[in-house]
Formats: structure tokens, sequence, C-alpha cells
């Protein structure tokens, strides 16, 4: 199934609400180490790759895959100045390399793209050798919680989650990755959650420049499944992310294990 976020610029966007601090943490946490080859599975423009990169030093190596060639292009105009970091088109179901290629393999904030997320999971096992690390990064309950809600508000944040879940979007894909890694046979399996999407109080301009990002790409598809109440709806949801009484948040789970 296409991209659902797909867009000329979607790789500007995800560059621009990479926060490098928290991917730091991220990875620290996923078991990323000094040294490592790695793989970081669906990176779009690199934005995670490069902090991948800088982790394992010039002692290490990092791939970035993606499905976008578009994406792989802006990857390597920006990343490839670093000669241990080099990306390549692929998807993550049918990976170009040979098995036990990598210490760490890295899927962060694809799976909730993914119908069937286990045999992408199983592809990560498989490229990953044996004693390494598979790590999955992603969200949960993605664009769910939300406080204070009435009326018009609440309608919209049900209207767009009903519209993610019909486009194959898995809003709940953090909970799960535990036991997509275990079912891939791996062990001891570390799992943290942490912090994600947090805004309290008024929406910064970035914050309501990244949802009008996300409401404006689902427009198309919404305006077709509900005609143009889907505008009003959009509205609506930009006005809560204006109040400064908001509070929304989601989680995001770091869950990684060893490939036996
Ligand atoms: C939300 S972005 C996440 C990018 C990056 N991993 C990050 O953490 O910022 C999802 C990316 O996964 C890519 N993608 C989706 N399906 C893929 C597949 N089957 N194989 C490789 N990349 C895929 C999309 O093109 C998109 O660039």
């Amino acid at each position: 199934m296409a991209y659902l976020m797909e867009s000329a610029s979607e790789g500007t966007r995800l560059k621009a609400k990479t926060d490098r601090q928290s991917v730091d943490e991220e990875l620290s946490l996923a078991g990323l180490r000094t040294g490592m080859r790695a793989l970081d599975a669906g990176c779009a423009s690199g934005a995670v790759s490069v902090a991948m990169a800088d982790q394992v030093g010039p002692s290490g190596r990092v791939v970035g895959l993606e499905l976008s060639r578009e994406r792989v292009r802006e990857a390597k105009r920006d990343g490839e100045s670093r000669s241990h970091l080099k990306f390549t088109q692929g998807s993550i179901d049918r990976l170009p390399f040979a098995n036990g290629s990598f210490d760490f393999s890295l899927c962060r904030l694809v799976l909730e793209y993914i119908k069937n997320p286990q045999p992408f999971v199983d592809e990560l096992v498989r490229v990953t050798k044996p004693g390494g690390r598979v790590a999955l990064i992603d969200v949960d309950g993605y664009g769910a919680f939300h406080h204070p809600l009435e009326g018009p508000r609440k309608a919209a944040i049900d209207v767009v989650q009903k519209l993610l879940a019909g486009a194959g979007f898995d809003a709940y894909i953090g909970r799960k990755l535990f036991s997509l890694l275990r079912r891939a046979g791996l062990s001891d399996i570390d799992v943290h959650v942490r912090p994600y999407h947090l805004i309290a109080g008024a929406a910064t301009e970035a914050q309501l420049s990244n949802w009008r990002y996300k409401l404006d790409t689902l427009g198309p598809s919404a305006r077709k499944a509900i005609g143009p109440a889907w505008d009003e709806h959009a509205a609506a949801m930009i006005d809560h992310l204006k109040d400064p009484d908001t509070l929304t948040y989601s989680s995001l789970f770091v869950v990684s294990g060893v490939r036996a």
C-alpha cells in the first residue's frame, strides 16, 4: 500500500520534526553503541541515520534504507559527507542485504503504516547477526489523547482517528512491538515508554504547521470519504491545538531484543 503521508515535502517535514536530543536518547535506550554496523530501515531523508552515524562513530557504519527515491536523494545530499553513512533505495520486506549483515537494525515510525508488520520484523531479524539487536520504535495512541474536548473538537478527533484506521494506519502499534519481536524469536526484550507528541498549552507555530501538513495530506481522501464536512473537522482540530487549555500526548515505545 502507498505511504499514507506521501507528498513532495515529506522529507523536509520529517527532518524538521526530528528532535535530535530525543532521538539520541532513544538510540541509547535501544542499545546502539560505538563501532556497531547499523541499519536504519525506512530512514526517510536520513535525520535519524545521521544521529546513528554520530553515535557509532567512524569505527562503525550505518546504512539507511528508504522506499521513496526522492527521500533517498535528499538523504544522500545531506548525510553522505560522513564516509561511514550510506543510503540505498529498497523495501523493508525485501532487504537487499545478506543474513547477519548488521549488529543493530532499527525501524522507527514505519510499522504504524504497515498493515501486516510481522514479515517486516522477520526481515529485520534475518539481516541482524546472532547476538545483535533489533530495535523497533513507534507511537501508541497517535492522535488519540486530548483534553479538554467538547462538541466539534471531539467530533474532529473521532473523524481523524476513523480516517487513519480506514487508511490502514495503526495508531496503537506501540503496544504491539513487544509481541512482534517475541514472535520473531528475539530474547532479552527491553521495553521503554516515553512521552511523545506532548503539547501542554497552545501549540507552537512549528507544532501547528506539522498538524496542518498532516491534515492537508489527509484532505483529498477525507473529502472523498465525508465530503466538505472534513474542512470543518480540520478547522476544529486546529482550534483545539491553539487553545491554551489544551493537553495532548501519545506515547513512544522503544523496544529492542537480541537475536539468538
Ligand atoms: C514517518 S517516516 C519515518 C522516518 C524515520 N524512520 C524517522 O524516524 O523519522 C516513514 C518512512 O518509511 C518509509 N517507508 C514506508 N514503507 C516502507 C517500506 N516498505 N520500505 C522502506 N521504507 C518504507 C516512508 O517512505 C517514510 O519515508
